[in-house]
């Protein structure tokens, strides 16, 4: 099939380059000049494990095309794909103003029979708005090409995003006519070859909730785990116990169960925002969604007093190590990354702040730099040099298993806060480290699994 995919960020560039590597011809579309020169030229403009080698080797065998005209990808176009990005308004509702761009800009440019596919995650009702505004500019070209548009949420994970893409767990499709799931099914039927019950084909709007619902409930699980963390923290639990106990209950799972600093990230933050709007336009009061959101901001503000809390308030003159800077490992994104918040906090109290992330600290520097108070530094023991506290705030794989004799030498002060409770309390005690991680008591019975 031919595609063309509008918007060549995270979703975009990955969804394009999978949907190349299984044989289709794709152009992505992107307004951004330098990010399409650089894709030209098969440099990755983001990282994600995995997708530079696809680029090439797709680009290699001519499948894979790049473009800031979105004529050249609408020329004998199969199914266009609309993936840009939809930001927190700023009452919390999506922002369609980049859909909307896209739709008209379709409507205008479209060279015949087409299905658009929004994949950008968007209010429940969008795809209408879409179909009314490419159905406006048709009519202004007085042309009948039969366009219609269906709606495709996409699941994957930064930092998994290929693989995720390439090997889903289910693919939602909203459509409106046969025709259109019949398109879907051909044009996914290649990437569920194990199980093809995956494609669900539903209504629209249907499919537009799907990606919310799912965001907002895996929110709530983080966030409910965070609450009860801070409970285990004054009672003596251990919340490590809690989640392996109540993880092997098939009716909860194992996954998403972890304590932390506070969800981040592109998505999770602005969904639940925009559902609870949605909510709120239909009279529909979603009360826990925005419990969730107050409890998030709370924990990270939480954590971040947990460092001031030991310094007896008065970080003055302290140097604090902050390893991961992204909003999770995997990714050099750094949207509404946990850690700026922490780190907004410290140099309140007088700290000044190192940081260190194998691939965020780039992009940290242009979204943070200018508010934040941070040098940086491209070696994670360089980076605790000198340091009263060392802070793990992302859970790189490079950080699971430090050299802790390494890190003591190095410190000033030896003080770890790991709130991503990675190592070993006994362990980092024994060591003579202070140690501080999230719902897990210094005195509560130690087991070793
Ligand atoms: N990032 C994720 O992990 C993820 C996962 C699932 C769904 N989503 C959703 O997918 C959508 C895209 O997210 P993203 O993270 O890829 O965003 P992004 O900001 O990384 O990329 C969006 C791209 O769209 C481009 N763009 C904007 N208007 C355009 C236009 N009219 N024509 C061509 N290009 C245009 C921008 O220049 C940008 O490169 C959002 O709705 C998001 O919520 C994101």
């Amino acid at each position: 099939m031919k595609i063309a995919v509008i918007g060549t960020g995270y979703v975009g560039l990955v969804s394009g380059t999978c949907l190349a590597e299984v044989g289709h011809q794709v152009t992505c579309i992107d307004l951004d000049e330098h990010k399409i020169n650089q894709l030209k030229n098969a440099t990755s403009p983001i990282y994600e494990p995995g997708l530079e080698t696809l680029i090439k080797q797709n680009i290699d065998h001519e499948r894979l095309h790049f473009s800031t005209r979105i004529e050249d990808g609408l020329l004998d176009c199969d199914v266009a794909f609309i993936a840009v990005g939809t930001p927190e308004g700023e009452d919390g509702s999506a922002d369609l103003k980049y859909v909307k761009a896209a739709a008209k800009s379709i409507g205008e440019k479209c060279k015949g029979n087409l299905l658009v596919v929004v994949k950008s995650t968007v209010p429940v009702g969008t795809c209408d708005l879409v179909e009314q505004t490419i159905q406006a500019e048709l009519k202004k070209r007085n042309v009948s090409f039969v366009v219609s548009v269906g709606s495709n949420p996409e699941f994957l994970k930064e930092g998994a995003a290929v693989q995720d893409f390439m090997h889903p767990d289910r693919i939602v499709c909203g459509v409106t006519n046969d025709r259109d799931a019949a398109t879907f099914k051909d044009l996914y039927g290649v990437f569920v070859i194990d199980d093809p019950s995956k494609i669900f084909i539903v209504d629209r709007k249907s499919s537009e909730l799907i990606k919310y619902g799912s965001n907002a409930m895996l929110a709530t699980r983080i966030t409910f785990m965070n609450e009860l963390a801070r409970l285990c923290e004054k009672v003596g639990a251990d919340i490590d116990h809690v989640r392996r106990g109540m993880g092997s209950d098939v009716r909860i799972g194992r996954k998403f169960l972890w304590a932390g600093p506070g969800y981040g990230g592109s998505c999770f933050p602005k969904d639940v925002a925009a559902l609870v709007q949605t909510g709120d336009q239909n009279d529909v009061n979603l009360s826990l969604l925005k419990a969730v959101t107050s409890g998030n901001e709370a924990q990270k503000l939480y954590v971040a007093s947990k460092i001031s809390r030991h310094f007896n308030g008065n970080l003055s003159g302290k140097k604090i190590a902050v390893w991961g800077l992204a909003f999770k490992p995997g990714t050099d994104d750094v949207r509404e990354a946990p850690a700026a918040k922490i780190i907004e906090e410290l140099p309140r109290s007088g700290a000044t702040v190192v940081g260190h992330d194998p691939q965020g600290c780039e992009n940290f520097q242009r979204d943070f730099g200018n508010d934040l108070k941070i040098t940086y530094s491209d070696d994670p023991y360089a980076a605790v040099k000198g340091t009263d506290a060392l802070v793990l705030v992302t859970e790189w794989p490079e950080y699971k298993r430090p050299n802790f004799s390494k890190i003591f030498e190095a410190m000033k002060s030896k003080n770890i806060f790991d709130f991503r409770n990675q190592w070993s309390y006994p362990m980092l005690k024994k060591l003579g480290f202070h140690y501080e991680c999230i719902g897990r008591p210094d005195d509560s019975y130690k087991v070793t699994i």
